[in-house]
């Protein structure tokens, strides 16, 4: 056990009235695990970790935070890619962990609404909507680690999007703790509710920066009892929307996923691991991974595979999934994909959108500006279609050092940024701003958003002690 800092001894004695001494760690081994997000960027240990049990014990430790000017952060399941919930303040912070608030609380099929606990997995919560016959759509890869906190605080999206939107879509109501301690009680289950501001949308998507949202009343669907799986391939990415664009239409709308990846990912997937095998015996430059889902009086496999006989001018080959677990096998290449694309060291990682009709566009100016500028470089580009939203990454050559590395990196998103703006879109579809992306955002808001931004954290957080410098500085 380490001797505790001069600082550390006063954070506790300040905290210490509010809150029992034992939801403090302070630990160099404790405060590591409570250091990094999954960006893998190195950031601040914080100066201690307070894991509160309850509104009013977080309550209670906000008001301390406020009376002393403590600044702290917020984190739940440390899956952010963009460091908005993990220490970085130059005058050091206390990190705020979810992870004891962790209750589903109801699950209601009539309501069609579930109300949980912000430090609740999503994989956990996902499981107490489907053992209620009911689907909380919020689908992740991350979704074994991160937290319903956090899917909130950054607007998570994933691969079921395009048909139940973003988190934003799916939030009800929330609970949330503001920076000076006071509980805000927007805990509804109401679908329709029209008196004056909607204030929930504000702490949705804010990354941490207005308040710590301590539980959440989310939409729920009925469980679809089929879903059917096809990995397709295609000859461009015209072709992947043109079968988007159809698919929507002749499969009354049912699709649930349909996640594009250009064959250098497929590649990464299949050269990581010995036991995965390319589902189609050719090569092909364009996959598409589709998922249809419904309950119900319908025969969704009859209704796939009658679409896709009729598609055979643009799919090229594809597979449907005959079991569960031959679906999984095809999800994995996604996932394996992910994982293994940087080979475990540095690499541009990005998460731009564009309008879906652009998509095939952005990505041919974007290939071809980055063969020109970095030509050593894997681009790798994967994304979710139905949302315009593509993770284009940039996997620097092997063998280069870690200081070309960083400005390869640095250049490659300038390069892909600069034709991002032509075509008009996001910096960041669904990851966030965080510290990681602030410049780029900064350098692209304009001014008029900046200053009602700034105001609205004004309102929340005056004395700026939350998740301060995260999306934009004081
Ligand atoms: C994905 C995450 C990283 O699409 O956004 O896999
Ligand atoms: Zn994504």
């Amino acid at each position: 056990m380490n001797p505790l800092s001069t600082l550390q001894q006063s954070l506790i004695a300040k905290l210490a009235d509010a809150v029992p001494a034992s939801i403090l760690l302070t630990g160099t081994e404790e405060l590591e695990r409570y250091s990094c997000d999954i960006s893998g960027i190195r950031h601040a240990r914080p100066l201690l970790v307070a894991r509160p049990g309850s509104t009013g014990e977080l309550s209670r430790l906000m008001g301390s935070c406020h009376r002393h000017d403590i600044q702290v952060v917020p984190q739940g399941g440390l899956t952010g890619l963009v460091g908005a919930a993990v220490a970085s303040h130059p005058a050091g912070e206390i990190v705020v962990s979810l992870e004891r608030m962790d209750r589903v609380r109801s699950v209601d099929a009539i309501d069609y609404a579930m109300v949980v606990e912000a430090g609740c997995v999503l994989e956990r919560a996902k499981a107490a909507a489907d053992a209620a016959g009911c689907l909380l759509p919020i689908t992740l890869g991350s979704q074994g680690s991160c937290r319903i906190g956090g899917n909130i605080a950054t607007n998570a999206g994933g691969f079921n999007v395009l048909r139940y939107g973003m988190t934003r879509d799916l939030v009800l109501g929330l609970e949330a703790v503001l920076p000076d301690g006071r509980v805000w009680d927007g805990l509804r289950v109401l679908r329709k509710d029209n008196r004056g501001y909607d204030l929930k949308q504000l702490f949705i998507g804010s990354e941490g920066t207005l308040g710590i949202v301590t539980a959440a009343a989310l939409k729920v669907f009925p469980r679809p009892d089929q879903v059917e799986t096809a990995f397709l391939a295609l000859g461009s990415i015209e072709a992947a929307l043109e079968l988007y664009s159809r698919a929507r239409r002749e499969c009354s709308d049912l699709i649930s996923a349909f996640e594009l990846i250009l064959r250098p990912g497929l590649e990464v997937a299949l050269n990581s691991r010995a036991d995965l095998r390319d589902p189609l015996g050719d090569r092909h430059p364009v996959y598409v991974l589709a998922e249809l889902s419904a309950a119900g009086r319908i025969d969704l496999r009859g209704l796939l595979e009658g679409f896709l006989a009729d598609a055979g001018d643009i799919v090229q080959d594809g597979v449907i999934a005959s079991s569960r677990a031959q679906a999984e096998r095809l999800w994995l290449l996604r996932e394996v994909m992910v994982d293994r694309q940087g080979r475990g060291g540095p690499y541009l990682r990005s998460d731009v959108s564009v309008p879906i009709s652009r998509l095939a566009a952005f990505v041919a100016d974007a290939l071809s500006a980055l063969a020109l500028s970095h030509p050593d470089a894997t681009p790798i580009t994967y994304g979710h279609v139905g949302d315009g939203n593509l993770h284009l990454n940039v996997i620097p050559p092997q063998g280069m050092n870690p200081n070309e590395m960083a400005q390869m990196i640095h250049e490659a998103e300038e390069v892909l940024f600069e034709v991002l703006d032509r075509h008009g879109g996001s910096i960041s579809a669904e990851h966030g701003i965080g510290t990681v992306k602030q410049q780029a955002y900064l350098s692209r808001v304009d001014p008029v958003t900046l200053e009602l931004s700034r105001r609205i954290k004004d309102a929340f957080d005056p004395r700026h002690l939350l998740s301060d410098g995260r999306i934009f500085n004081r």
